[in-house]
């Protein structure tokens, strides 16, 4: 298991929702993390309903109220807390949960 760096917590504050590609030994992977409430969250960025990434325009995930993580696809709505699906055709699913650590200004992604 290793952590790999991937961005800044000043970033991600100021955006609230950033987007990442990361290299790993297994190939690319397309993560999204989320600062809400003082705390980070992330999740890959993939619909449980056709496993399409959930944002078409950079780094946006929030719905216009911000109380929601938004699949831009079919209108899925998730939590932002548990990536819950509240509303949309994925329904009672969720999103996967990304471990995400920040260290100072560093943010880091756990490795398997
Ligand atoms: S792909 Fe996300 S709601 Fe359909």
């Amino acid at each position: 298991m290793s952590n790999q760096r991937i961005g800044s917590l000043a970033e991600l504050r100021k955006a609230k929702t950033l987007e990442y590609f990361i290299q790993t030994e297994s190939g690319e992977r397309h993560i999204f993390a989320l600062f809400h409430a003082g705390q980070i969250y992330a999740y890959e960025n993939q619909c449980p309903h056709n496993q399409m990434p959930l944002n078409w325009n950079e780094h946006q995930f929030l719905d216009h109220s911000e109380e929601y993580l938004q699949c831009v696809n079919h209108g899925a709505l998730f939590t932002l807390t548990e990536g819950h699906c509240v509303y949309g055709p994925c329904l009672g699913e969720k999103l996967e949960a990304v471990s995400l650590e920040a260290a100072g200004d560093d943010l880091f992604i756990r490795l398997l």
